[in-house]
């Protein structure tokens, strides 16, 4: 399972992408709001920062302008996927730019039916939001299971599902466990997810003993 770190935030990248364990990054509109600073330097560091797929937001809703947006964002950097809403517009903008050679992520996923339809525009990843989901009541890994389940039976669809919106650890176990190819995390997520503390208790333990024994490894 690939992890993309969702944030905007130039110093959490830099220090998680130090863990080698992050294979690209996403931001969106709010997240960029939330970082107070201009969008395209952001995307451009960000994208000398981890050379996996950088997720770029379009901020029009009508077509000619997103594409036109969207090949914009392109061009910043080789790893910039561009992101766009799945609406009519925004899959008319997927198949464009995907036709072209750009990735795309098509994001705002909240059913099946629009997941089938990123896939058929050809989306490099769709973004299915489970927090978001949840917050509503309904249950937003049966989401995640039901598209996997889905492409599984297409084996032409190159169409990754991008588990968005994770809140916890948890949700991020429930992806791989029903085999969602990446999850993109909040970096308190990840961090989360180093924790147990039988680890921390272990390692205090076996750090006394070690000192008890008066050896150095160097
Ligand atoms: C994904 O690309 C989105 O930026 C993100 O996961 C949205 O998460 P939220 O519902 O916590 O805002």
């Amino acid at each position: 399972m690939k992890f993309f770190i969702d944030t905007a935030e130039i110093a959490e990248i830099r220090d998680l992408a130090a863990t080698g364990l992050v294979d690209g990054v996403t931001t969106n509109p709010s997240l960029i709001a939330k970082s107070g600073r201009n969008f395209l330097d952001v995307i451009r560091e960000i994208c000398a920062l981890v050379p996996g797929p950088v997720s770029a937001e379009v901020a029009a809703t009508d077509f000619p302008i997103m594409l036109e947006e969207g090949r914009f964002l392109a061009k910043l950097a080789p790893n910039v996927a561009v992101k766009v809403p799945l609406t009519p517009d925004g899959l008319k903008t997927c198949r464009a730019l995907s036709l072209e050679g750009t990735m795309v992520n098509v994001t705002l996923c909240f059913s099946a039916a629009q997941a089938i339809l990123a896939a058929k525009a050809g989306a490099t990843f769709v973004s299915p939001f489970v927090g978001r989901l949840d917050d509503v009541g309904a249950t937003g890994m049966d989401l995640i299971r039901e598209i996997v389940t889905i492409y599984r039976q297409y084996p032409a669809i190159r169409t990754e599902v991008l588990v968005a919106s994770v809140r916890n650890p948890i949700h991020v176990v429930e992806a791989a466990k029903l085999g969602a190819g990446v999850a993109t995390l909040p970096p308190s997520v990840l961090r989360q997810m180093f924790q147990h503390p039988l680890t921390d208790k272990g390692l205090a333990a076996f750090l006394a003993d070690w000192q008890k024994t008066g050896q150095n490894i160097l």
